[in-house]
């Protein structure tokens, strides 16, 4: 069948380049209408080969976007430095344009979809010239896997084609599987940044005024415009796997979530699978890849996901979850042979950093990879770093993008197509005050609590104020697709269809003292409250009753050879009535603006709360006097 004849397609486009193979005309019908409207100077089809990935990161270093780095200490891997007005995600710029308004809910963007339409059409018209319109067939999640999905991303960046190569499973084999008719999520993407003849292109192209980020649920259609960076053009990962999917989920019963996949291995030989949801840049990827201390025979963590988690009831009732990428893209600042060993082995070849220092011999530096930055380094906009500035050598969002399987820590299951059991979630923000180092929700109710309640400092992984508190409800807060308030009741419904649904955890690493020091010391002691979490799932340790939940007695905690006091353990777990009563207040103010879907159990869960706190002394602590 020849489908440029079927289509009756105008003359301009008539090398669509597609493989002779495919026959997917609802896909023919997309691609062939999108170059229409953004009028590219052509077309290429990603087939995910290495052959295409060498080429286009060759393409790269020509155009000046990508700087070859040390092929000795760092084999086959590049840097590059974004325009300054494209170094996160952009929240105010990110809609969910569902038919209905109330669908969006109060917490996201909302337009009218056929109002968005036009005006996306008005700007992705000519945005394409002078430049390739790629087209990236992509999976999520395991080829073949029931718990997949395909989408088709174009694209006229070879910066995102490359990024998509190592996130996502990109190339031929996701076109064979699409088949005739199979379904796929469309997805555009454009720099926004056209290129008239003889105009030279710049290292980083972008559209530096003008950004959108549109999702229509209904349509299961993405549009990008504008941004080159991250989750606002990789939209494999925050758009679909995220947006879109979570709207899927709740339609068919499953959860599509802000969440890491670990496993614990144990001395007994046990595996224990927990999902956690923390929200960007507060610890999900130092999490997944834990080195438990040296103290600690015998047990081990295992990666399956590092951002997110798609997760469904299996036959026999337990929760199966995947990780639908095939990377990381994690912060770079932060990371180093101490905080998280794993990611530095992850990212030593095949990696693309972005927005990192970059020193004359060809390495990359960020603060906090060794103490000191090297005698001369380029700092992320390009300038020689001057120490006496202040300025910082990368930029706070600064990222690596490496190729999951380079992982050391990586799962022997992580591809297993069914997913892994997973047993515990654990909920966790950034938070210096109030909120306990590890504490248990009463119950799956009391846990949907907790994770919708839970607080945040929002972080450089999005554009705006960095350190305020926000509710980031689940981690989700920048990324469920439909009502808030839906959603928390998606999360008790799955509760109450399954058996015995995994236990919920409440953590918070990022306590901290009156001089502004973190209490808690982090990273790989995170062992030593995960060990708990696990024999809490196996009913094999007692716990206390705090007003907020079940904690931890002192002396069931493997403290090892870490010198952990009692007092500091008090002091990183004290549950203070006066600062519930303002954080219980602030819960009021989340819940006020969805008042009419709220779930009516959470108005009894925290009268529950503020009774509990109530009876308890003003300051909830562990010493043995106080219960
Ligand atoms: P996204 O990729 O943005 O979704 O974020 P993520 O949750 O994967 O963030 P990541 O693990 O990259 O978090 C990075 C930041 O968290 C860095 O600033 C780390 O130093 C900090 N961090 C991670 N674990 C800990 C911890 O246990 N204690 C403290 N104090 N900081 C931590
Ligand atoms: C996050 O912001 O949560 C990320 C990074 O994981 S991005 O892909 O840019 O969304
Ligand atoms: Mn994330």
């Amino acid at each position: 069948m020849n489908c440029l004849v079927l289509l009756n397609l105008k003359p301009k486009y008539m090398t669509l380049n597609h493989p002779p193979f495919l026959t997917h005309a609802d896909l023919l019908k997309f691609v062939m209408e999108m170059a229409e409207v953004c009028s590219p100077k052509d077309i290429r089809w990603c087939n995910g080969s290495k052959k295409e990935y060498d080429e286009l990161c060759q393409l790269l270093v020509d155009n000046k976007t990508f700087t070859k780095l040390n092929e000795e200490r760092w084999p086959n891997s590049f840097a590059c430095n974004s325009d300054p007005s494209d170094v996160a995600r952009v929240e105010d710029k990110t809609f969910i344009c569902s038919r209905r308004k109330e669908d969006a809910g109060p917490t996201n963007n909302w337009e009218d979809p056929r109002e968005m339409k036009a005006r996306m059409k008005a700007l992705f018209s000519g945005s394409m010239r002078g430049r390739t319109m790629y087209v990236i067939p992509f999976c999520m999640g395991p080829l073949g896997s029931p718990l997949s999905k395909i989408g088709v991303q174009i694209s006229d960046s070879a910066y995102v084609v490359v990024n998509m190569h190592i996130m996502t499973r990109v190339g031929d084999e996701v076109l064979r599987l699409l088949g005739q008719d199979g379904e796929y999520i469309k997805c555009l993407h454009s720099l926004g940044a056209p290129l008239e003849p003889g105009q030279a292109d710049v290292p980083w192209p972008c559209n530096p005024t003008t950004k959108y980020i549109v999702h229509y649920p209904e349509d299961r259609a993405i549009a990008s415009y504008g941004s080159g960076y991250g989750g606002n053009a990789l939209l494999g990962k925050k758009c679909f796997a995220l947006r879109i999917a979570s709207v899927m989920a709740k339609e068919e019963g499953w959860l599509a979530e802000h969440m890491l996949i670990l496993g614990v291995e144990d001395p007994k030989g046990r595996k224990t699978y927990v999902a956690a949801a923390f929200p960007s840049a507060c610890g999900k990827t130092n999490f997944a890849m834990l080195i438990p201390p040296a103290d600690m025979e015998g047990w081990k963590v295992i990666t399956v996901g590092d951002d997110i988690a798609w997760i469904k009831p299996g036959k026999d009732g337990k929760l199966y979850a995947i990780n639908p990428e095939h990377g990381y893209f994690g912060v770079a600042p932060g990371t180093n042979a101490k905080t998280n060993p794993n990611a530095i082995a992850a990212l030593k070849k095949n990696s693309i950093f972005t927005n990192v220092g970059i020193t004359p011999e060809g390495d990359v530096w960020w603060e906090g990879l060794t103490k000191e930055p090297p005698a001369v380094v380029y700092n992320w906009r390009g300038e020689l770093h001057d120490p006496a500035s202040g300025k910082p050598v990368a930029h706070p969002n600064a990222r690596f993008t490496a190729p999951a399987h380079q992982c050391p820590s990586i799962d022997g299951q992580w591809e297993n197509p069914e997913g892994v059991p997973i047993s515990a979630f654990v909920f966790g923000g950034r938070r210096s005050t109030t909120v306990p180092l590890l504490y248990q929700a009463f119950n799956w109710n009391f846990g949907v609590y907790l994770a919708a309640t839970m607080g945040s400092e929002t972080t450089a992984a999005a554009f705006g104020e960095i350190g305020k508190v926000r509710r980031d409800p689940f981690a989700m807060l920048p990324f469920c697709g439909y009502h808030m308030a839906d959603y928390f009741n998606h999360w008790l419904q799955l509760g109450r269809n399954i058996p015995n649904p995994p236990r919920i955890f409440g953590v918070n690493w990022f306590r901290k003292d009156k001089d502004g020091n973190f209490i808690w010391p982090g990273f790989g002691e995170n062992m030593r409250m995960l060990k708990w979490v696990v024999e809490r799932v196996y009913g094999e340790v007692v716990s206390i009753e705090s007003p907020i939940g079940w904690v931890p007695k002192y002396e069931d905690i493997d403290w090892g050879t870490l010198a952990f006091t009692p007092e500091q353990y008090d002091a990183v777990m004290d549950v203070d009535r006066e600062a519930w009563k303002t954080e219980i207040l602030a819960h009021e103010e989340l819940f006020s603006r969805m008042y009419d879907k709220l779930p009516k159990e959470f108005f009894f869960m925290r009268e529950l709360l503020l009774s509990g706190l109530w009876r308890s002394p003003e300051h909830w602590s562990l010493a043995p006097e106080t219960h």
